[in-house]
């Protein structure tokens, strides 16, 4: 294999938004996608609830739009809104002709009878699924066609290290971005990937908590790559915790669907008392920023381990029809949901800040565009309405593929230019301790310090521990070899600051941002992003020999 790769189109990242743009640009661009694991490992194989649009007439648009930027607690980019929300049904239209099967309402219901269930936060039955493995069954379609797609190359287990611009490297033309440094997992060496256009479809930084519903590539990397590319990033405080993960050490992050509190699952305490209206007279269906709050409280104050979710009440068969995986998977772990409560906790889910990018999916730096949920497109405001992250991954993949293509041909004049990987400084790491032992702490004191309740004193604790994590896995990636783990590490402590930054600075409390020295709005300031900007930008950190 070559060192030097390169295509029209670089799409970083292999879950919904990166597949969905590749095919829609491959029949007149040369596509790259780089995975760093198995293509599909990432969020949207593990999406369960399903697609949030509006697909029958008793919904409107209107009432989506409303139910989102009720959510987002006045954050939500209303014009942002409006674009997602219009092309929900062409978007679900796309994925059925690309061969996925959502479920029917009824046994031989007619094409396009489909079932819609419910979830928080929605005033209408909007969410369209299949069984409660959308994801998965959204992903295997999407993967076989693109597998298949002849203008199409798939590399996995190829991690992407650093964007490559020509400013950085002193490249002819106004600075843009000319594509990515990727270490080769298998060669153990890093490879250039020139482009014309290079498109992060990164996913989220849930990884950055010791808890959390996500898969291990939710390390912020796009985000990382594109702050330190000089990208403006917002809202990084706005961290959706999901209220429902079952409670077992054996069951690694696996989410019981809040699906299953739409079709009549209660939350209990451990005798059995329901609580949530004592907190929100909408009950199990409030928004989850409410619900995952009202369950830490419940949990703090009783010292309990864990809350229940119970839907036994219902017939054993409609659970098993209606919640065929998380039947299966509870069963595994010995819970039997058609006969007993499921023991749950809150867990980090969802990252509502990002890249910050136009309607288009653009960055700030030419050349580079952020789809899915790596980027920050206004659309979730404070706190994302359920079922909204699949849609945006869709609307954005299609507005930037359609803004790509619309845009010159490619010429790929300073890809041959860029300077190789220079690794004649660094030598084999001597103490791997350094970075397994920097994850661990990273990851708990941002659950302890940075979590659903946050206070003043606590993210000062949490920001004088970053700067200590920051300077020495600095060091370390300047003198050692790099591998997974490492370009990972020097992710997260960049996305675990950038959401420390962005909580001290939001001086109230507001959707998923819940800091007890400010319990309320700010009603004097202007209600506003939180946006921060690369400041100082340094190269050093970079190694190619420009
Ligand atoms: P992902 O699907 O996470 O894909 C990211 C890709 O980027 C992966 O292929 C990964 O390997 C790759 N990658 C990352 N870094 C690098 C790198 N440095 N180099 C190379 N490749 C890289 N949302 C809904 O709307 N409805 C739901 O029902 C729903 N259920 C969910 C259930 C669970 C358990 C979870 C965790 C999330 C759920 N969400 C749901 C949220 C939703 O799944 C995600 O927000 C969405 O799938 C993100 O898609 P994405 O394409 O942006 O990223
Ligand atoms: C779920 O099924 O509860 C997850 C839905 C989402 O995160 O949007």
């Amino acid at each position: 294999m070559p060192e030097r790769h390169t295509s029209d189109v670089l799409v970083v990242g292999g879950g919904l938004a990166g597949l969905t743009l590749a095919l829609k640009v491959a029949d007149q661009r040369s596509v790259t996608v780089l995975a760093k694991r198995t293509l599909t490992e990432g969020c949207s194989t593990y999406a369960q609830g399903g697609i949030a649009a509006v697909l029958n007439a008793e919904d409107s648009y209107a009432a989506h739009v409303a139910d989102t930027l009720n959510a987002g607690d006045g954050l939500c980019h209303t014009k942002t809104v409006e674009f997602v929300v219009a092309r929900g049904p062409e978007s679900v239209q796309w994925l059925i002709e690309q061969g996925v099967e959502f479920t029917r309402a009824r046994a031989h219901a007619d094409p396009g009878d489909y079932h819609l269930t419910r979830e928080g936060g929605h005033s209408h039955r909007r969410v369209v699924h299949a069984a409660d493995a959308t994801g998965r069954a959204v992903q295997a379609t999407l993967e076989q066609r693109v597998k298949s797609h002849p203008n199409i190359r798939v590399l996995e287990d190829h991690i992407a290290v650093d964007l490559i611009t020509t400013q950085k490297f002193g490249l002819a033309g106004p600075d843009r971005c000319v594509g990515v440094y990727a270490y080769n997992k298998s060669q153990q060496r890093v490879e250039v990937f020139g482009a014309n256009t290079v498109v992060l479809a990164t996913g989220g930084a849930a990884k950055v908590y010791l808890y959390t519903t996500n898969p291990d590539t939710s390390t912020g990397d796009g985000i990382a790559m594109a702050w330190r590319a000089g990208c403006r990033v917002a809202n990084m405080e706005f961290v959706q915790f999901h209220p429902t993960c079952l409670y077992d050490p054996q069951a690694k992050s696996f989410l019981v669907s809040e699906a299953v509190r739409g079709e009549g699952g209660k939350l209990k305490l451990p005798n059995g008392d329901a609580f949530i209206e004592a907190h929100d007279a909408r009950g199990e269906l409030a928004p989850r920023d409410i619900v995952a709050r009202a369950i830490d409280y419940e949990m703090k104050r009783g010292g309990y381990d864990c809350v229940y979710l119970d839907i036994s009440h219902r017939p054993a068969k409609f659970i098993r029809e209606h919640f065929p995986n998380i039947h299966q998977r509870c069963l595994q772990y010995g819970y039997d949901m058609t006969k007993q409560p499921l023991p749950v906790v809150p867990a980090a889910h969802y990252t509502c800040g990002g890249i910050m990018t136009d309607l288009a999916g653009q960055t700030d730096l030419a050349g580079l565009y952020a789809i899915g949920e790596c980027a920050f497109t206004g659309l979730h405001g404070a706190n994302r309405l359920a079922s909204n992250s699949l849609l945006e991954c869709l609307v954005f993949g299609a507005a930037a593929a359609a803004n790509i293509l619309a845009g010159p041909q490619p010429v790929l004049g300073a890809v041959t230019d860029i300077p190789s990987w220079d690794e004649s400084r660094v030598t084999d790491p001597d103490e791997r301790i350094v970075v397994s032992h920097n994850w661990d702490e990273l990851r708990r004191f941002m659950w302890d310090y940075v979590g659903i309740v946050r206070t003043t004193k606590r993210l000062q604790r949490a920001a004088r521990r970053i700067d200590l994590l920051r300077d020495e896995i600095h060091e370390y990636y300047q003198n050692f070899k790099i591998g997974n783990d490492l370009v990972e590490l020097r992710n997260l402590v960049v996305v675990a600051d950038l959401i420390i930054r962005s909580a001290m600075q939001r001086q109230e409390s507001r959707g998923l941002h819940f800091t007890r020295d400010h319990p309320g709005h700010d009603t004097l300031a202007p209600t506003t992003d939180t946006i921060l900007t690369p400041a100082n930008f340094s190269s050093s950190s970079l190694r190619a020999s420009a």
